[in-house]
């Protein structure tokens, strides 16, 4: 029996089963896993997760592939161009995911300028002796500049979180517009990513990782924002150059950085756990029952449309 569907971890809610009643032929084997290595040349389409790195050789050994699911609105894990070329399809799962990850960008802003995780530790470890007036102070943020780096669907939803908070939304796009942004709830200037830096009390990040933006945070550009900036990440570790990020934590030049993503996550460059004024959290980013529910319902129906429609 040809193997049709490859998934590589089951989903939340009802939409892997159902596809799989649809293409009986489902299979779940972990990536990289002998199972998955063996169904591989049958496959016609593939169930993926943003920590699976499918390469252009596994499309070569998959020549029965006609589609990729991801469970990520992000693709760089994807061999995109090879896919294009031989005509698979991608499906991933752009604006279900939006609100999630936005919320929990705001979270680690939040977090960070009051002091959450640490005023949290003090209580659960015993060592609160009381209220002190100098006692772990943080930061405001009303009337502060808040970058934003991407115009895209998560970077809007952000916008108008920091915007309902009194903050001052600035914008940078990777294909280097002018104008205005309308985010829903105003408007926020579009300027080139040095401005934009040296303007934002905190930056947040909110594009794809691409060749273009690999390291676009690099240590020059870091060194641009101003003394005690705030730094959050809820896209993708790589487009941050980590080490340069820590020393101008380790310096006290960068006021604090919150990071849901990492270059070349699960691992985890040693010296964030070092860093003073972090907090790092799992790569949580979309981590709500709804939303998973919603992302595996539209990476399954993308895919059932994909093989429904290829040869
Ligand atoms: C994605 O879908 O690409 C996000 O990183 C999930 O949190």
């Amino acid at each position: 029996m040809s193997i049709r569907i490859l998934a590589t971890s089951p989903l939340v809610g009802p939409a892997l089963s159902e596809l799989g009643a649809r293409f009986p032929e489902l299979r779940l084997a972990s990536f990289r896993s002998p199972e998955w290595n063996a169904a591989l040349p049958e496959a016609k389409a593939l169930v993926v997760v943003l920590s699976d790195a499918l390469t252009e050789a596994d499309l070569d050994a998959a020549p029965q592939l006609r589609a990729i699911g991801t469970l990520s609105v992000g693709v760089n894990h994807l061999p995109v161009a090879g896919c294009q070329s031989r005509g698979i399809a991608v499906v991933n799962t752009p604006d279900v995911l939006t609100d999630a990850t936005a919320d929990l960008a705001l979270t680690l802003l939040l977090t960070l300028t009051r002091r959450v995780a640490e005023g949290e530790a003090l209580v659960r470890s015993n060592q609160w002796k009381g209220w002190e007036p100098d006692q772990l102070l943080g930061s405001s943020i009303a009337g502060k500049c808040c970058g934003i780096l991407g115009s895209g669907p998560i970077g809007l939803a952000f916008a108008r979180r920091s915007w309902a908070l009194g903050m001052r939304p600035l914008f940078w796009d990777r294909e280097g517009r002018g104008g205005d942004v309308d985010f829903g709830a105003a408007r926020g200037p579009r300027l080139a990513l040095s401005e934009l830096l040296s303007r934002s009390a905190v930056l947040s990040i909110h594009c794809p990782l691409t060749e273009q933006t690999r390291h676009l945070l690099d240590r020059e550009a870091l060194a641009r924002l101003p003394k005690g900036a705030i730094l959050i990440n809820t896209a993708r570790g790589g487009i941050l150059d980590e080490d340069a990020a820590i020393d101008l934590l380790m310096t006290g030049r960068l006021g604090g950085a919150g990071l849901d993503v990492y270059e070349g996550e699960p691992r985890i460059n040693p010296r964030w756990l070092l860093a003073p004024r972090t907090v790092l959290l799992p790569h949580l980013g979309s981590a709500t029952v709804e939303t998973r529910e919603a992302m595996a319902q539209l990476l399954c129906d993308g895919l059932a449309a994909a093989l429904s429609t290829s040869r």
